[in-house]
């Protein structure tokens, strides 16, 4: 769950995000100056990660609303992605957006250990895809994994021409 899949499901979410909005495509194709706002952008636009649960060890309110001990409550991490509170035009693609405070590496104390990591992969992939697939359009409509807290795709096919 946390080394492999969150990350190959940015990656299919993301390729295919950018394959829907070719225009954002292009403007990471011209300018690798992008590539550290695009990751955040693509983790932001369609999270692997729609939620973690929590357990109240003590009672406590949460937005007004009362959270005995013991009770679970759901963060929906993709919800908080397109808060229109938070972020300008929420669902609008914008790899140069900044400032871009997503939860997709969640918050606090458990804040993702790999985030670094992910980074890193996820922007050398942008970069391999830019130089070997700067024409990649999407071959397919590609089905999706059936899951609700892991949301990736169960393929990606593209083609280049
Ligand atoms: C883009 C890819 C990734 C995303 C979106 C992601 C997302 C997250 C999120 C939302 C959490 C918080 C879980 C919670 O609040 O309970 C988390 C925790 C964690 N992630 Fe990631 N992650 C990614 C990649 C990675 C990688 C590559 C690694 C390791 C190499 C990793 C290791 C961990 C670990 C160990 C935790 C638990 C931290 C703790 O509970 O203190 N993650 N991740």
């Amino acid at each position: 769950m946390a080394g492999h899949e969150a990350t190959v499901n940015v990656i299919g979410n993301g390729v295919l995000a950018l394959l829907r909005h070719p225009g954002q495509w292009r403007r990471l194709v011209a300018d690798p100056g992008l590539d550290a706002t695009a990751v955040e952008e693509l983790i932001r636009y369609d999270p692997p990660l729609q939620l973690f649960e929590r357990t109240a060890v003590a009672d406590t309110v949460v937005a007004g609303h009362p959270v005995p001990a013991g009770t679970k409550i759901a963060a929906l991490l993709g919800a908080a992605a397109r808060d229109p509170a938070v972020f300008a035009r929420p669902d609008d693609l914008d790899v140069a957006r900044r400032p871009n405070p997503h939860l997709g590496f969640g918050a606090g104390v458990h804040y993702c250990l790999g985030a670094p990591l992910a980074r890193v992969e996820v922007a050398a992939t942008l970069d391999a895809l830019r130089r070997a697939l700067p024409g990649m359009r999407l071959a397919a409509e590609p089905p999706r994994r059936p899951d609700f807290v892991m949301r990736g795709l169960r393929e990606l096919r593209l083609s280049t021409c």
